[in-house]
């Protein structure tokens, strides 16, 4: 796993883009399409940090990425339990979070590389809560993906605002399911 930060420190922004440009994603072209067209941008304006799975050899070959931020959350018409929104440290109707923006898969890609990548987005998220605080990592996801978040201890929180997305939350430091 390598950051895009590190790799555009060490190579040319050209040819970094020219690897990036390979990436397929035919499940879901907006996380493609994210990794060709913003990612870079979004990495020098210290938006978000996109992390780049490769193989491991001497041929080394893009896998898989995943994408973190830091997001405010808007709570309004929020579900989950009165515990959990406890634990958001909710203020003033809006919760801070560390958004798990983009998670995708090159295609052709073993199954469960997605799994380790939120496991490996959650290790660099947890180093970020220890020295900042904010507890929430969230996820916002089409409804047909649900259950794969619930499945890694996610839970429904609420729609977003345009009711084409599922915001989904997990608390750092409980149990994360198998
Ligand atoms: C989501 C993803 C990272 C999960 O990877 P993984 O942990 O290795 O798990 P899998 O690829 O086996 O996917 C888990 C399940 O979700 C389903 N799934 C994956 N992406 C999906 C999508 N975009 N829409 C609907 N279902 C999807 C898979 O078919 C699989 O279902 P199954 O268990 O019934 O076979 C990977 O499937 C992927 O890259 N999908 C395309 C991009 C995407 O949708 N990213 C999520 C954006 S929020």
């Amino acid at each position: 796993v390598i950051s895009l930060r590190d790799i555009l420190s060490e190579s040319p922004e050209g040819s970094v883009s020219d690897m990036l440009s390979k990436f397929s994603c035919e499940r879901d072209k907006d996380v493609e399409s994210f990794l060709k067209e913003k990612a870079i941008v979004q990495e020098k304006k210290h938006i978000s940090r996109t992390y780049l799975i490769f193989t491991t050899g001497s041929c080394t070959e893009l896998l898989a990425y995943f994408t973190i931020a830091v997001s405010t959350m808007d709570v309004t018409g929020i579900v989950c339990s009165k515990e959990m929104q406890k634990k958001m440290n909710i203020n003033r109707g809006l919760a801070q979070s560390y958004l798990l923006g983009q998670l995708g898969k090159c295609d052709g890609s073993p199954k469960g590389l997605g799994k380790f990548a939120v496991e490996q987005a959650t290790d660099r998220i947890i180093a970020a809560n220890l020295n900042v605080g904010c507890r929430v990592i969230r996820v916002d996801c089409k409804q047909s993906l649900v259950k794969y978040y619930e499945g890694i201890g996610f839970m429904f929180a609420r729609h977003n605002y345009n009711d084409d997305l599922v915001q989904m939350v997990r608390i750092i430091g409980t149990q994360t399911a198998s």
